[in-house]
């Protein structure tokens, strides 16, 4: 067993180190989830809180927070070793909408968060709640 282990854990780390171009992320990339309120107003005054958002993982929460418009609600977060990492959201469009969707979710969100800064970008607009790995184009991943 002892021999075992001596044999196993220089094996372990020889490997991660042939991987690291592919692998690092699990082990050293910062990831920044970004959540915009890119909600219209409608009639509701502009300095009054339309958005309520709350991100949490099995481990940490991140907190219900009020938002207005334009605010950006951001944390970032490490790939655990099994890549299991994973945050959800709820959100509620005050007195319209309410849904929930997944910000953060390693194997989906490993590769395509890395273009832009380690950047996974989201904004809840008026008919759904959108991604963006380069801050430029746009996909509803979940309409309301
Ligand atoms: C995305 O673009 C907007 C508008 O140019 C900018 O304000 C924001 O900081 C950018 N976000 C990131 C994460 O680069």
């Amino acid at each position: 067993m002892g021999n075992l282990k001596s044999v196993a854990l220089p094996l372990l780390l020889a490997v991660s180190i042939i991987h690291l171009p592919f692998s690092e992320s699990i082990w050293f990339v910062n990831y920044h989830i970004h959540v915009t309120n890119d909600l219209p107003l409608l009639n509701s005054p502009p300095g009054k809180p339309n958005l309520f958002l709350h991100c949490k993982s099995k481990n940490k929460d991140i907190g219900d927070r009020p938002m207005v418009k334009g605010q950006d609600y951001t944390w970032d977060t490490k790939i655990n070793f099994f890549q299991t990492t994973l945050f959800f959201c709820n959100a509620r469009w005050e007195g319209r909408k309410r849904r929930s969707f997944d910000a953060f979710v390693a194997y989906r969100d490993e590769r395509r968060c890395v273009m832009h800064h380690q950047s996974c970008m989201w904004s809840v607009r008026e008919d759904g709640i959108y991604f963006s790995k380069d801050n430029a184009t746009w996909f509803n991943e979940y309409p309301w």
